[in-house]
């Protein structure tokens, strides 16, 4: 990239049929989502392009040099699951197109459903990215280890070894329920920004910057657009990026905020809580009770705005632990069938038959005593 020149990375998620049920992705879909993208870059409209899939959530990974929010990128995008919508419908596979909320594009996917992040920098010498994707769970879910990866030295030894990190990162944090955002400066706010962010269907943690210089380290996909009722829209395909080493976290700090599989809401009928499994690329077909939640990881090292890779980066025996225990947190956790703590509360249950219940039991109501 010569000179200042600016590079977008843009990692757009939607749902457009599951193989089978809410499970995987055909791999026609996403044949079909690198032809739309593959004809983009020949036509010079994107620089480079990788598609991935994360349970039955389609994950375009797309460099440009639009800047973020762009018409042309979006639209590019979602053209592109309408073509996989197409193929979704024609093989009749599950749910198609239920994660696109409307069917003309309006200039910005924000509000349509699918999931955004996108993030502009000046590519450095040397620019490894890692872009985090999870399926059965909510955006809110990346709030735990992003307070690890940038504000815990017990996880990132670098804030306090990497003079460029000494002076702690700060995070910008949505508000849901009032549409409206706050930045939090670490470590001086830290207690303010837990205050927040452990409450994470409210409070999301959307960008992570560098205290010493501003710059950009981290974002996810939870834009204040993309609020929709005080929901997120894009519930069920979170993304994250970051960018690592040399002043930021390096890539084993991102990756060692996952070795423990934390408890995420989502899971079935997205109103179940469960541990977030970190798998290899392979793994991510969520089968046990449509679950447990996944995240997968791919790396990427940016040369000229091409994306060189991905590396699998949970195919690596050091996160069987993480897995097994997940494994025994799901068993445990299951037990408790429809009783809360794994059932969530009322309010954040993404399904629920409560009216219809509480409609056929009002006049059966008698006041106590
Ligand atoms: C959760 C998810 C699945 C479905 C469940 C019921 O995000 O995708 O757990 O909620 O399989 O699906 P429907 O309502 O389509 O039968
Ligand atoms: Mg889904």
């Amino acid at each position: 990239m010569p000179g200042e020149s600016k590079l977008t990375l843009s990692v757009i998620t939607a749902a457009v049929g599951g193989f089978i049920g809410h499970v995987s992705s055909h791999p026609d879909i996403l044949d079909t989502a690198k032809e739309w993208l593959h004809t983009a870059r020949e036509k010079g409209l994107i620089i480079d392009f990788h598609v991935l899939r994360c349970g039955d959530d389609l994950e375009l990974i797309i460099t440009h040099e639009n800047g973020p929010d762009d018409r042309q990128i979006h639209e590019l995008a979602w053209k592109t699951f309408m073509a996989c919508q197409d193929a979704a419908v024609e093989l009749k596979l599950y749910a198609a197109g239920r994660g696109i909320l409307k069917d003309t594009f309006t200039g910005s996917l924000k509000c349509m459903g699918p999931g955004v992040a996108e993030i502009e920098f000046a590519e450095r010498k040397s620019e490894p990215v890692l872009i985090l994707m999870a399926n059965k769970t909510s955006v809110g879910s990346w709030n735990l280890p992003l307070y690890k990866i940038f504000a815990d030295p017990f996880n990132t030894p670098g804030l306090i070894l990497d003079p460029t990190m000494l002076d702690g990162f700060s995070f910008r944090v949505s508000d849901i329920k009032e549409g409206r955002e706050i930045t939090l400066k670490t470590p001086a706010e830290s207690h303010y920004l837990l205050a927040l962010a452990g409450s994470p269907s409210r409070y999301i943690i959307s960008g992570v910057f560098r205290n010493s210089d501003s710059d950009l380290a981290a974002v996810v996909s939870a834009q204040k657009c993309n609020i929709v009722g005080g929901k997120i829209a894009a519930k069920c395909e979170p993304a994250a990026i970051f960018r690592c080493q040399a002043g930021f976290p390096a890539v084993g700090e991102v990756m060692e905020a996952f070795s423990f599989p934390y408890l995420v809401e989502g899971w079935m009928r997205g109103s179940h809580t469960g541990p977030l499994m970190p798998v290899p690329f392979y793994e991510a077909n969520p089968t046990r009770f449509d679950g447990p939640p996944r995240v997968i990881g791919a790396g990427f090292q940016v040369s000229d705005g091409r994306l060189i890779g991905p590396h699998d980066m949970f195919d690596d025996p050091s996160f069987d632990e993480a897995r097994r225990t997940a494994n025994q947190v799901t068993d445990y956790i299951r037990r408790h069938g429809p009783f809360q703590p794994h059932r969530m509360p009322e309010p954040e249950m993404e399904y629920t038959a409560m009216p219809i219940v509480m409609d056929k039991l009002r006049d059966r109501f008698k006041k106590i005593g």
